[in-house]
């Protein structure tokens, strides 16, 4: 090869910034912080509890005492924010056991207030593991009640801040949820409470695990009447515009990792804060992968939650918040 020409073609060397862990880490454009990280916990009755999930691996369900511990942890790892979700003993058609006053997520959230006050203390408000049915809202003529189901998710947003929430997340796809919320919220002078609302929530086959783990398998059909179809994108756009009018106060694409593309169109319509969740099955493939030998655990797991962050996400909701946080003390030593 002529000499002026290897001289011209090589002139920029990308490699030059790539030649040691200090250069690669002075110019690296994205960073992960156990500060955003928020992590799910699974909450039942009883006490001395911690049940391992077996489709989860690394996960339990937690009696409200044992949830105290855990949550030690992690805010000795850095993470400063949990989303609960309740695992009650009894179900029914109106979901009475969502927005109990001695319910399991209030029992749970009133602990936790207690004891880890500094704790950013986020509930899921949905009525799918307390109706009989397994469905998110109410049935009436074998359909889901849109119009129906608001006022009991409002109701279980206003229990879950009475006991102490500081964020209410709606997951149950129903329109206009976020509004309604807000609206009971006010009206009970709750005016300062945060909404998250999981907006461009799709209907996925990645929820498997967290049913089994929470009990919250719809008894008959699918949730494709009211979560988002896979392949749009555009309408994702539309579900968040609708939440930021109804008061929404941090806007979610769920799940995250298959929707990449649907967090970086968010981030580029949104200014509020954009939340994405790593949810059960993307994180039981990985930990599945990793059982079998096929991946390493550590590596797999911060390149799926740095992409996550690179595509837009302030906020990550994810089962491996403790284990990143505490790999990304590791590096920092
Ligand atoms: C409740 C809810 C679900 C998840 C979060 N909130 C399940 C569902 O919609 O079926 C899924 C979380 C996960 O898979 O990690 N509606």
């Amino acid at each position: 090869m002529p000499k002026v020409a290897l001289r011209d073609s090589l002139l920029r060397r990308p490699r030059r910034l790539r030649r040691s862990g200090a250069l690669r880490n002075l110019v690296r454009e994205t960073r992960l912080d156990p500060g955003g990280f928020v992590a799910p916990l699974f909450v039942r009755s009883g006490r001395g509890i911690r049940e391992p999930i077996p489709t989860l691996p690394g996960q339990m369900r937690f009696s409200p005492d044992e949830l105290g511990r855990e949550i030690d942890d992690l805010q000795a790892l850095g993470i400063q924010a949990v989303l609960l979700f309740g695992i009650p003993e009894r179900k029914d058609p109106e979901a009475s056991g969502a927005y109990a006053d001695d319910g399991i997520v209030q029992d749970a959230v009133r602990m936790v207030r207690r004891w880890h006050p500094s704790m950013v203390v986020m509930t899921d408000v949905c009525l799918c593991a307390y109706t009989d049915h397994g469905h998110c809202g109410v049935v009436t003529d074998g359909r889901i009640d849109n119009d129906a189901s608001l006022e009991l998710l409002a109701t279980t947003a206003v229990s879950h801040v009475a006991a102490g929430a500081d964020v209410v997340a709606p997951s149950a796809m129903m329109d206009g949820q976020v509004g309604a919320i807000r609206d009971a919220l006010d009206a009970s002078r709750f005016d300062e409470t945060a909404i998250m609302a999981y907006s461009a929530k799709y209907a996925s086959s990645f929820y498997g695990p967290f049913r089994d783990a929470s009990g919250s398998a719809p008894q008959f059909g699918d949730r494709r009447s009211y979560q988002m179809d896979p392949p749009n994108v555009r309408e994702a756009l539309r579900e968040i515009a609708l939440d930021v009018g109804e008061g929404a106060d941090i806007v979610m694409v769920k799940p995250a990792l298959t929707y990449l593309d649907v967090i970086s169109a968010a981030r580029a319509a949104v200014t509020l804060p954009l939340a994405a969740y790593w949810v059960s099955g993307e994180y039981a493939m990985v930990k599945a992968a990793v059982a079998a030998g096929w991946l390493d655990e550590r590596r797999a797991t911060m390149e799926v939650l740095t992409a996550i962050k690179r595509a837009g996400a302030d906020v990550i909701i994810t089962y491996a918040a403790a284990d990143a946080a505490r790999w990304l003390g590791e590096e920092a030593t």
